[in-house]
């Protein structure tokens, strides 16, 4: 697998940090994907291929429905911790080690391609979902749920990315409704909903522990928040809770389905 300098940085990050994103991460729950899922067709049993599978809570809600769920990440270690849980759960899915930009199956093998919370470290989103629309079916769906930030705000947009940037050097890039709208767009895939929900981050510290931000970024981080513009206070609902630093992601829900 040759990958690029984005692509090698997100793959030594979580390959380090695979333990924390399993039990008791907050992204085990996925009230969000049950949700998606009721805007969605599917077949009793269903070809699924879940990218950037991280801790595999994605993927293995829908092999829990009886799906035939491919859990695919860059990070070897997420795979096998992925694979554990899955074994432990019951439940029999197939791991494959590969980038999203990249995908390794034929044309139209998929009736599902999910991502969640992971796009935003691809190197290539146009690539991404050029090969998302490749590998999906005629009518087949795409469900993308990442971070992201409300169109039109540019300054909030750039605050966000250099406190990421500092947090998790493996972040690339969040994008805005319209960009994930125009990319799928351009690859066949009609978007059928998308919606911002927002989302609680715990608190700071959590994050920083999850990410082993170094000391030196952490100092960073909080003299971005400190020095917070005004866009970004409000946009992000930036805040103080029990002595916590918290604020709220901008999480995007987009549906899509391959034109027939
Ligand atoms: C936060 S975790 C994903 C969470 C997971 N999708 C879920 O629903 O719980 C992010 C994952 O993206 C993977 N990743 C980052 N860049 C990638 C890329 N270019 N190709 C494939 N996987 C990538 C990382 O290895 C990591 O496992």
């Amino acid at each position: 697998m040759k990958l690029d300098e984005v692509q090698k940085a997100a793959q030594e990050q979580f390959a380090k940090q695979s333990h924390r994103y399993g039990r008791g991460h907050i992204l085990e729950n996925v009230d969000d994907v049950r949700a998606a899922l009721e805007k969605i067709c599917l077949p009793s049993k269903a070809r699924i291929l879940d990218v950037a599978t991280g801790g595999g809570h994605t993927g293995l809600f829908f092999a829990s429905l009886g799906h035939d769920v491919t859990l695919a990440d860059i990070a070897q270690p997420m795979l096998e911790r992925a694979a554990h849980t899955a074994a432990e759960r019951g439940l029999k899915i197939e791991t494959r080690q590969h980038a999203a930009e990249q995908l390794p199956y034929p044309d139209g093998m998929f009736d599902l391609v999910t991502s969640r919370v992971a796009p935003h470290h691809f190197s290539s989103p146009p690539d991404f979902i050029r090969e998302t629309a490749r590998v999906l079916k005629s009518g087949g769906y795409f469900l993308l749920i990442d971070g992201s930030v409300a169109d039109d705000e540019p300054e909030a947009e750039a605050w966000l990315h250099a406190v990421e940037k500092f947090r998790d050097p493996s972040h690339h890039r969040f994008l805005t409704p319209r960009a994930w709208t125009g990319l799928c767009e351009a690859n066949h895939l009609k978007v059928l909903s998308i919606e911002m929900f927002p989302f609680k981050q715990p608190d700071l510290d959590w994050y920083f522990e999850t990410a082993a931000t170094s000391p030196e970024n952490r100092r960073k981080v909080l003299e971005l928040v400190a020095n917070a513009p005004e866009s970004a206070r409000r946009l992000f609902r930036l805040g103080d809770e029990d002595g916590k630093i918290i604020w709220w992601w901008q999480r995007l829900t987009l549906i899509a389905q391959k034109s027939s």
